[in-house]
């Protein structure tokens, strides 16, 4: 048996399904709804100094495996970081979400340096191989990074907003600046998945929370080619290298998105129409998801016959169970607990 042979979430993504039973982890699975996340966080200080902490970043990541014994880790770190490394300001406001300063135009984008991205993000990257040393065998190490449009609506607004607005904008008024914007993302994305890659992530992951927020034709522009772009740049290099993509909100666009980026699996979010994916999206490769991350908040029986739902959806294909969003703080773990009970307790054949 290789090395890897018995990672379910890798073998997943590779095409061999069903694996003998479904894969199961969570986006955002280290976090405020841990106590012991809690405990870290408060000696760490803030938020960032937790994510450029090796030893307490790693600790955090594998919170939840020691607790849950999900099937995938991801690594601890946010997806701003890498703006921060092109020399953004970043920081985070308690309570509110990050803050950057914003990008106003051409030349806000020009004063971007991508050259020395990994290098800034070295504790990152150590992360990376301290969680892949302590890691039980069997489980995958997820790394990841933001998608290039939704790191540049972060840093187009400065902070977080319900409909990218400023992007949006941005993307009309300036559009000379937000290809060169989207390009250097391209840039600095390829190098920081290779080098965590490198450092032991055995498949990485892009966000694309915003992706949802587009016309047809800005999301060819801004979210199909780029992610497209970073699929091929880094399996330039690591030709074998395994990618999930989570365009949120993709919709009908799923398909195309699957197809023409070339990534491994998709991640679904919540609202996506069940039959659609299973019959339209999940032929072309591995699906992730698709959990309401609300319907853990709330519990019980509706938890059940959801979790039912996706299983009986998905369960014939590749599958990888997941929410269709982070989780949020307030989910109670005896939900988490009855979630990963339901799914552990359905074969496959
Ligand atoms: O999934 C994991 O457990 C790995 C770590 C991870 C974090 N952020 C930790 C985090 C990952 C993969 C992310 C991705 C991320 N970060 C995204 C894309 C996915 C998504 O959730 O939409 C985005 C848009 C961000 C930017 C970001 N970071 C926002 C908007 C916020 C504020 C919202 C919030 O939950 O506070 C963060 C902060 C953040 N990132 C926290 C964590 C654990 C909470 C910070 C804290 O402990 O105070």
């Amino acid at each position: 048996m290789s090395d890897k042979a018995e990672r379910l979430v890798v073998e997943v993504l590779k095409g061999r399904a069903p694996v003998g039973r479904i894969p199961i982890w969570m986006m955002r699975q280290a976090g405020r709804y841990l106590p012991e996340y809690r405990e870290t966080r408060a000696k760490a200080g803030s938020f960032l100094d937790l994510c450029y902490s090796p030893e307490l970043a790693t600790e955090v990541t594998l919170q939840p495996i020691r607790r849950y014994g999900f099937d995938a880790a991801i690594l601890f770190s946010d997806i701003l970081v890498v703006p921060q490394a092109m020399g953004q300001k970043l920081w985070f406001e308690e309570g509110a979400g990050p803050r950057l300063d914003p990008i106003e135009d051409g030349s806000g984008v020009a004063k971007l340096d991508v050259s020395g991205v990994c290098d800034r993000l070295a504790p990152v990257l150590e992360t990376v191989a301290r969680v892949r040393e302590k890691l039980p065998r069997e489980t995958t190490l997820l790394g990841f990074c933001g998608a290039p449009w939704t790191v540049a609506c972060y840093m187009i607004a400065g902070k977080g907003t319900p409909e990218q607005v400023p992007a949006r904008l941005f993307s009309y008024q300036r559009r000379e600046a937000m290809d060169a914007l989207i390009e250097k993302l391209i840039v600095a994305s390829v190098d920081y998945l290779v080098a965590q890659l490198k450092a032991g992530a055995d498949a990485v992951q892009i966000f694309d929370t915003w992706g949802g927020m587009l016309t047809d034709a800005q999301f060819e522009r801004y979210v199909i080619e780029p992610t497209r772009r970073i699929v091929e740049g880094v399996r330039h290099i690591v030709p074998q290298a395994l990618v999930i993509g989570f365009p949120r909100g993709a919709g009908v666009r799923l398909p195309d998105y699957f197809v023409r980026t070339g990534v491994d699996g998709v991640g679904v979010d919540w609202m996506a129409n069940r039959a659609f994916v299973r019959d339209r999206v999940q032929r072309i490769g591995a699906v992730q998801g698709n959990l309401d991350p609300m319907c853990l908040v709330a519990g019980g029986e509706n938890l059940d016959r959801e979790v039912d739902d996706i299983l009986e959806a998905f369960s014939d294909g590749g599958f990888v169970f997941n929410l269709g969003h982070g989780i949020v703080p307030e989910t109670p773990v005896e939900n988490v607990e009855r979630m990963i009970a339901r799914v552990r307790g359905r074969h496959v054949v």
